[in-house]
């Protein structure tokens, strides 16, 4: 095919915004939801051109992209930085940004004015939580309150000390009714999605016919109504301990590393930059300025 008779390809077909009504389409419709975490204007850009579904803004990010050795560390402000600008790299899936932990449970009151802020400074249209018992009394607050709330039962990294370490949860038929039941009370409060994490897949099997809204597993097993991973971990950006459920896609990491490298060997060894990497001047500029900098180097000797 000749230059002239090259065919513009048609623009990519834009994808619809994904709404809670979409979501909840999904799951009647058997369709698999994705979610991947996301802590920035890069990680965000990508999870929209791989077209996910919904992205959080976890405070995994805590560990991730801040370095704090749980997410228990994370402040409101840090959370909102990271929101606004995930924001900033999304148009098609739902942003939900995670409340940190304090700023949720005191009071209904300090659970809606953590939820606003997440909507109204960083731009996200739903927030997650973690937690049945209180903490689904504070997401029937932040629903009625206007704004859409995910859930989060199993292992709630945020109160892992209490459940014994991050290990998985609901082993025994008891403490399994348990996570049952915080999830019932989160779909009752009105939770639009719930995430299931590190729960046995049997667990999941048995209960996913009492659970009306999606539930996103990581660690649950194939029976959810979609899946979720944290973008570092899939990537393999993150060299912290990686737990069972993670799968990795990508080696992002060692990709990294070689491209610094390289660029640390080239300028060592002063093969960058090369000149199409410069900016250049004509050449009457520069007898110009060779002129004009030996006038100056003059003055400043005989001053
Ligand atoms: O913070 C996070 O990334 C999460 C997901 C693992 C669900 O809560």
């Amino acid at each position: 095919m000749s230059a002239g008779s090259r065919v513009t390809p048609a623009p990519p077909a834009k994808r619809k915004a994904v709404t809670l009504s979409s979501l909840a389409e999904k799951k009647a419709l058997g369709e698999p939801i994705v979610m991947v975490t996301a802590y920035d204007y890069p990680s965000a850009q990508v999870a929209e051109e791989a077209g996910v579904d919904l992205v959080l803004v976890g405070d995994s990010g805590a560990m991730t992209v801040l370095g704090y050795p749980s997410t228990v560390p994370v402040s409101l402000e840090e959370m909102l930085m990271l929101s606004a600008a995930a924001r900033r790299g999304l148009s098609t899936p739902l942003l939900v940004g995670d409340l940190p932990f304090g700023s949720y449970e005191a009071s209904d009151e300090q659970a809606i004015a953590t939820a606003q802020r997440f909507v109204k400074d960083a731009g996200c249209d739903a927030v997650k939580l973690e937690r049945g018992g209180v903490c689904a009394a504070r997401a029937k607050a932040i629903v009625d309150a206007g704004i859409p709330v995910m859930g989060h039962v199993g292992l709630t990294p945020q109160t892992a000390t209490a459940l014994g370490g991050y290990r998985s949860q609901g082993r025994t038929a008891e403490r399994a009714m348990q996570v049952l039941e915080d999830a019932l009370a989160l779909q009752e409060a009105g939770c639009f999605a719930i995430v299931f994490e590190a729960v046995p897949s049997e667990f999941t099997e048995l209960v996913m016919p009492l659970i009306e809204v999606p539930v996103i597993g990581i660690g649950a097993g194939p029976a959810t109504d979609g899946q979720v991973l944290v973008f570092h971990d899939l990537l393999g950006i993150y060299d912290g301990h990686a737990a069972r459920f993670v799968k990795r896609y990508g080696d992002v990491r060692q990709a990294m590393i070689e491209g610094v490298e390289a660029f640390a060997r080239e300028v060592r060894e002063r093969r960058y930059p090369e000149p199409e990497h410069g900016y250049t001047m004509a050449p009457d500029e520069v007898a110009r300025l060779r002129g004009l900098v030996s006038r100056l180097a003059a003055d400043r000797a005989h001053a």
